[in-house]
């Protein structure tokens, strides 16, 4: 009897086990149906080594490509140290950045975090955020360039481009121009000693951006904190002197007054907030803003005939002015090839080629559930190289753009909440330089030179060109 009785516990217990173990296995795998599909890769390292390998090479695009065509357009793969949702969906692009602070939130690597400091406008989130986002679009908007940054931008390209001769180093040149302009915006600084130092500051703390955070182990990332400690102690001398100023009832009118003008209102802003918003403005516009106009300069002088059509448009506003005067708001309005060129030059650079978001709830994309806390990855770059949105999307043809000047498909700011609030000011920038570029300099390349990805959008040599002063004006 007893013999019996343990026999059926057995058989009890041996079907009870056997029937959690098919009910987890279902629900797993059912889970893990509902993740988009994937590979994630080794273990810790994921396809990181894959991904990195591809991006420092003239062509990534194989690691996208592939996987697409594998999995799909919205793929799993695993990078950096984690799992991370891959879109190369222009939809489910739109989709993410659309419904920031809703569905998902950004998410920079520690790294760039700790640099930009977290008071700065990429790390804010709810309401500050917003605020302060529009803050920083009424500073940058067309009517302010119009009537105040307009002026300062053609005087400063021109004043850069007067040392000009023989050989430069492009990128250098235009890293140098987009500081100044920046400094001039944000605290109506002239370029002089202090604002170069300040540079070269900058150019530190922006190399720590990619490294591991830990500075026991990483030089880069020890120098970048250092830096980064020094160009704070500036601004914040800078500050200092201007809230001294305004006591005195000096009046100026960049993005650092309405730091200020703001401070009465409903939030007051302590100095390290102020000095932490100003750090993160000047990342954010110097470099994404340099590389457009060094990689505009290389495929205009890959594709001669694009070349020629804007040195056109060009010389026809010049020939109109006269060789000094100064270009104004309804010389940019009148440039429509170069925003052909400067759509085509953001659309095949990809600067920024994507931005992370983390989903802060479970989010059904597709037939998929992103789950909470899962790291995502839009790719604008995806979505601008994908054959089926642009046609023969690898190459510089700018003269599509004349067909359409707007697509969906087409987001090199971004979208939603956090959209770049510096994208109108960034094409004015960039289309004044073209214009005193071409209508003063012919130049050809000083040596061979190639773009690669990782870890940003350049060319690996910095762009060496030998120019030459042209005689038409
Ligand atoms: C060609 C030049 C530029 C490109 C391609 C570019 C691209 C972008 C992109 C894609 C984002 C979105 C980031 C995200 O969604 O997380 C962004 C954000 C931002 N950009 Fe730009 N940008 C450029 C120039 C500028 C300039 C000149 C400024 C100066 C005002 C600027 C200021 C910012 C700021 C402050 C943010 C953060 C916005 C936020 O998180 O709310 N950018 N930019």
């Amino acid at each position: 009897m007893v013999t019996m009785e343990l026999f059926s516990l057995t058989i009890f217990i041996t079907i009870s086990l056997f029937t959690i173990v098919i009910i987890l296995y279902i629900f797993r795998t059912t889970n893990k149906t509902r993740m988009p599909p994937g590979s994630t890769g080794f273990p810790v390292i994921g396809e990181t080594f894959q991904l990195i390998s591809a991006y420092k090479t003239e062509n990534p695009e194989p690691f996208i490509d592939t996987r697409v065509l594998k999995y799909g357009s919205v793929f799993t793969t695993h990078v950096f140290g984690e799992r991370t949702v891959f879109s190369a969906d222009a939809e489910t692009n739109r989709f993410i950045l659309q419904n920031e602070g809703r569905l998902f939130e950004s998410s920079y690597p520690g790294s760039i975090a700790n640099l930009v400091g977290k008071h700065s406008l990429l790390l804010m989130r709810g309401s500050l955020h917003r605020r302060m986002h529009s803050l920083t679009m009424s500073f940058a908007n067309s009517t302010i360039i119009k009537d105040h940054l307009l002026v300062d931008i053609d005087r400063l390209v021109r004043l850069n481009l007067d040392s000009w001769n023989g050989r430069i180093l492009l990128m250098e040149e235009a890293k140098k121009i987009t500081f100044e302009l920046t400094l001039k915006q944000l605290l109506s600084i002239d370029p002089c000693e202090w604002s170069e130092n300040l540079r070269k500051e900058y150019m530190l703390v922006i190399e720590g951006f990619f490294c591991i955070p830990l500075p026991f182990f990483s030089f880069t990332y020890r120098r970048a904190i250092q830096a980064r400690k020094r160009v704070t102690e500036a601004l914040h001398l800078v500050l200092r002197e201007r809230r001294v100023e305004r006591e005195r009832g000096v009046k100026k009118k960049d993005m650092l007054a309405a730091l200020l003008d703001s401070d009465g209102g409903d939030v007051k802003f302590h100095d390290d907030e102020i000095v932490d918003f100003l750090v993160s403005l000047l990342v954010a516009g110097y470099d994404t803003t340099s590389t457009t106009m060094t990689l505009a300069v290389k495929f205009l002088t890959d594709t001669p005939s694009a070349l020629a059509q804007l040195k056109e448009e060009h010389d026809t506003i010049r020939a109109k002015k006269g060789t000094t005067v100064a270009l104004e708001w309804d010389d940019y309005k009148s440039m429509p090839f170069t925003q052909c060129v400067v759509n085509e030059t953001l659309r095949l650079s990809n600067i920024i080629s994507g931005v992370f978001r983390r989903a802060i709830t479970d989010v059904k994309i597709k037939d998929y559930t992103i789950p909470k806390g899962s790291k995502v990855f839009t790719s604008l770059r995806a979505v601008h190289l994908g054959q089926h949105n642009f046609e023969h999307a690898r190459v510089f043809h700018p003269w599509r753009w004349q067909k359409t000047s707007e697509s969906m498909d087409f987001m090199p700011f971004g979208g939603g909440p956090r959209r770049c609030p510096g994208y109108e000011l960034a094409r004015v920038e960039l289309s004044l330089f073209l214009h005193h570029f071409v209508t003063r300099f012919s130049w050809k390349p000083a040596e061979e030179d190639k773009l690669v990805f990782f870890p940003t959008t350049r060319t690996q040599k910095r762009y060496p060109i030998i120019v030459e002063q042209r005689n038409v004006v």
